[in-house]
């Protein structure tokens, strides 16, 4: 007797702009695991265009009507930051598992909003943080679950990257309202997820933010200095202002330094393993066949397949996906309130769970008062 040939899962994409070609594309590269089978957007050409290109044969430009025409198993949401968590819950309730692209809510209590109606509904809510699922990354993480590696000790999260001034023509970008924030939320989010991936709970951090040349309301660049529960200590830049463009991540640990440079994503070409004196033999742990896949969507997209096909891991659910929104929220309050800020502090009725700027930006009380 022969197994059935899994089924192939319907998906939709939301938001048919730059990112969605990624979404798309991923989906391509694992048919006929899953399909593409509808698109939304309010910009009914580009949509038509899109599916075109892709080749869905459903095009919407309102999200309703796809959950109410379609019967899906996945939802892309690819739409600017403040519609994530309205279209991520409209999926929920409708049934339909979501994978909402970075970052996921514009503030903790909207995240919680959105993590109420998954518990509520039992859907998941997944988000894009695809430079987890490189090769590299996930043999690291095995590695530290092992403890093969010694205690972490110190680590550097640098996201050095350049936007122009045009770049914020875009109505949605640079705006507290509907971006969330600058770099912290938007560019380095990335980077720093994948620091708290590797090494887990933080307990206190102090930051930095500022603007320094961007025609933004939001800061281009933020710093923050990272205390670990297990005692490591880390910085974090996230910058748009730095032309000499780098995404660079790296561990010290007791036996080794693990560390990546990249741009906008990494293959295993880009990480190099230094032993400490003493524990040379441990180079042999890092070592296995290459995988040259660059880290991205179709990466992050194949594990939530295998779990959506009877698998258990999606990856990024509404938990994880907290523990770094809130340490973007700890990022704008420490910045803002001119003070360290504790894991878990950010709560209630609290400026920084309700937004990201907390009602506190200093640039904004000097154009306020400049008026
Ligand atoms: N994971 C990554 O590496 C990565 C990279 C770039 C962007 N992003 C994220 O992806 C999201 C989209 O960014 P982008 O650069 O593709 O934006 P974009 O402006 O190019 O595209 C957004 C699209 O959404 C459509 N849209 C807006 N509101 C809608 C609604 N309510 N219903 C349906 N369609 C709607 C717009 O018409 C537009 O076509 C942002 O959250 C961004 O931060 C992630």
């Amino acid at each position: 007797m022969t197994d059935a040939a899994p089924r192939t899962l319907r998906a939709a994409i939301i938001g048919t702009g730059g990112i969605a070609h990624a979404h798309a594309k991923a989906i391509a590269d694992l048919a006929p695991r899953i399909e593409l089978v509808a698109v939304v957007d309010v910009d009914a050409a580009r949509a038509e265009a899109f599916a075109e290109r892709f080749g869905a044969r459903a095009v919407y430009t309102d999200a309703a009507d796809l959950f109410e025409a379609e019967t899906l198993d996945l939802v892309h949401v690819c739409t600017p930051p403040v519609t994530h968590v309205p279209l991520g819950i409209q999926a929920l309730r409708a049934g339909v598992p979501v994978l909402i692209e970075k970052p996921t809510a514009l503030s903790l209590d909207e995240m919680d909003r959105l993590a109420a109606v998954s518990l509520e509904t039992g859907v998941p809510a997944l988000t894009v943080f695809q430079h987890r699922f490189g090769a590299a990354a996930q043999h690291l993480m095995g590695l530290v679950r092992e403890g093969v590696l010694g205690r972490p000790l110190v680590a550097v999260c640098e996201t050095l990257w350049h936007r122009s001034p045009e770049y914020f023509d875009l109505p949605w970008r640079g705006r507290w309202a509907v971006e969330g924030g600058g770099p912290t939320m938007g560019h380095g989010i990335h980077q720093f997820d994948l620091l708290l991936a590797v090494l887990g709970p933080w307990t206190r951090l102090s930051a930095f933010a500022a603007r320094q040349s961007l025609p933004t309301d939001t800061e281009d660049v933020s710093m923050a200095l990272v205390e670990f529960d297990s005692g490591a200590l880390a910085t974090v830049v996230n910058s748009i202002v730095s032309p000499r463009e780098t995404s660079r991540l790296r561990f010290d640990f007791e036996h080794a330094t693990v560390e990546v440079e990249h741009l906008y994503g990494y293959t295993d070409a880009d990480w190099t393993f230094t032993p400490a004196a003493g524990h040379e033999h441990l180079a042999a742990l890092w070592e296995r066949e290459p995988s040259d896949e660059v880290s991205g969507h179709r990466g992050q997209l194949a594990q939530i397949v295998d779990a959506l096909s009877g698998g258990d891991d999606p990856g990024v659910g509404v938990i994880e996906a907290r523990r770094t929104l809130e340490f973007a929220a700890a990022t704008y309050a420490s910045a803002f309130r001119g003070r360290p800020v504790l894991a878990g502090e950010i709560r209630g009725d609290d400026a920084f769970a309700a937004s990201m700027d907390g009602g506190l930006v200093p640039w904004a009380a000097i154009k306020e008062a400049a008026k």
